[in-house]
């Protein structure tokens, strides 16, 4: 039998044993609610005598929702490597893709040579790295190749087992749909980074700069992997927390809402980042609270057309990322003190602690990043900061989600 780790008494058994049956029969079934089971029975409604647990949407094991988890997490790994190899400029070491050739790396003297041979030939060796010997190549080449080989088991961490549950029946209809985008998804994210790459491997006759990714591809790439990420969590989440009856007072109505809100502009906020990333944006202004001298820099609006300054120009980049970061913290800050008017489960009061604690991290790190000029250690861990945000909001949004009537 297996068990919910939340489930702790005798009244839990039951529910669980109820659960598991319907799960196995594959029986659409009703949300049911702890509440219909005695009082003391029901763990939150005995502590806090109006909120009580309701099942999940049944029909679907929890073994799901667990290899869900396992995949968010394999998304995150595949997100700090990615990031550790652009900010060890490894990531236009491989220019080529082969799905399955690639696999193999370089044996002997000869094939390392080759190889170094071929990335010779592009812009960041002609520009950037003329004098490089071949171990140091070597170390940029395994960098990237890691990335690629772990995008390629995440890959394999999402269809092989979607095609076991699928073939087993435990798929119910609307989980089959969400399998097959996320493993659509996946294939996809594999593409973008392909097409990311290209970018920067490409030669322009008329740009002195120092070859790098475009930043419009970067934020695409790794907006799709947050994609990615949160509808593996935010589906296994769902899969596996009971969730919560509260009474849907206006204030609960508000709660959530500010709840999604606040998950939507951290959202935004870790995408703009990418812009600050692909740009080396980090680099201009190095200074906080003001940008040099000034809170608003002389520079902010330099490009023309003006839409241009928002995606192109790095002052302004850098300037957006920093009210999008304070905005979210300011949001988070709010959600909190908000939440106290309001009784809530010991769990949700947790989630929503826990997202204060993890934003104050966050922008400490953001601004140290700035102020030490972009160390990789530092700003590889401000971005795995921004995944860690991001899921401490997701678990909030799941923790306040609705019971179906
Ligand atoms: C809620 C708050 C924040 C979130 C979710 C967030 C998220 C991110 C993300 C996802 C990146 C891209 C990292 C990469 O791809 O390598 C980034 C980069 C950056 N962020 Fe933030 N950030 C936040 C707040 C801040 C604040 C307040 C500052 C400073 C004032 C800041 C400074 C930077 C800098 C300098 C970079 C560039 C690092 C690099 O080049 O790798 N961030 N941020």
């Amino acid at each position: 039998m297996k068990r919910n780790p939340t489930a702790s008494c005798p009244g839990d058994k039951l529910f669980q044993q109820t659960r598991s049956l319907v799960y196995w029969r594959q029986i659409p079934m009703r949300p049911l609610s702890v509440a219909a089971l005695p009082a003391a029975h029901s763990p939150v409604a005995s502590r806090k005598g109006r909120a009580s647990l309701a099942a999940p949407p049944a029909a679907v094991p929890p073994a799901v929702g667990r290899w869900l988890l396992a995949c968010s997490g394999a998304v995150a790994g595949a997100v700090v490597l990615g990031g550790v190899t652009r900010l060890t400029e490894s990531g236009l070491s491989m220019v080529d893709w082969h799905l399955v050739k690639e696999m193999k790396p370089p044996r002997t003297q000869q094939e390392w040579e080759a190889e170094f041979q071929k990335y010779q030939q592009f812009p960041e060796f002609k520009i950037l790295n003329h004098d490089m010997t071949l171990t140091e190549f070597k170390f940029i080449w395994y960098m990237e190749y890691s990335h690629r080989m772990w995008g390629r088991v995440v890959g394999l961490a999402y269809i092989l087992p979607a095609i076991y549950f699928w073939r087993r029946g435990w798929l119910n209809r609307p989980m089959k749909g969400c399998v097959l985008a996320l493993c659509g998804l996946v294939c996809f994210q594999g593409l973008l980074g392909w097409y990311m790459v290209k970018s920067g491997l490409e030669e322009k006759p008329d740009s002195y700069d120092i070859p790098r990714v475009s930043q419009y591809r970067l934020a695409a790439h790794l907006g799709s992997a947050l994609v990615l990420y949160s509808a593996s969590l935010w589906t296994g989440l769902s899969l596996l927390l009971p969730r919560h009856k509260l009474p849907e007072t206006h204030q609960l109505i508000r709660l959530r809402q500010f709840a999604h809100g606040t998950t939507a502009l951290i959202f935004l906020t870790a995408l703009s980042g990418a812009f600050v990333a692909g740009l080396d944006a980090g680099l201009v202004y190095n200074s906080f609270p003001k940008m040099g001298e000034r809170w608003i820099p002389d520079d902010l609006l330099a490009f023309s057309p003006m839409l241009r300054n928002i995606f192109e120009n790095p002052t302004t980049v850098q300037f957006d990322h920093r009210i999008l970061g304070i905005s979210s913290f300011a949001a988070v800050a709010a959600l909190f003190l908000f939440s106290r008017r309001i009784p809530l489960p010991r769990r949700t009061r947790m989630a929503v602690t826990s997202l204060l604690a993890v934003a104050c991290v966050q922008v400490g790190l953001g601004v140290s990043t700035l102020l030490l000029y972009v160390p990789t250690p530092l700003a590889a861990t401000h971005q795995s900061g921004s995944l860690a945000l991001l899921s401490t909001a997701l678990w909030l949004m799941s923790e306040l989600r609705r019971v179906p009537k």
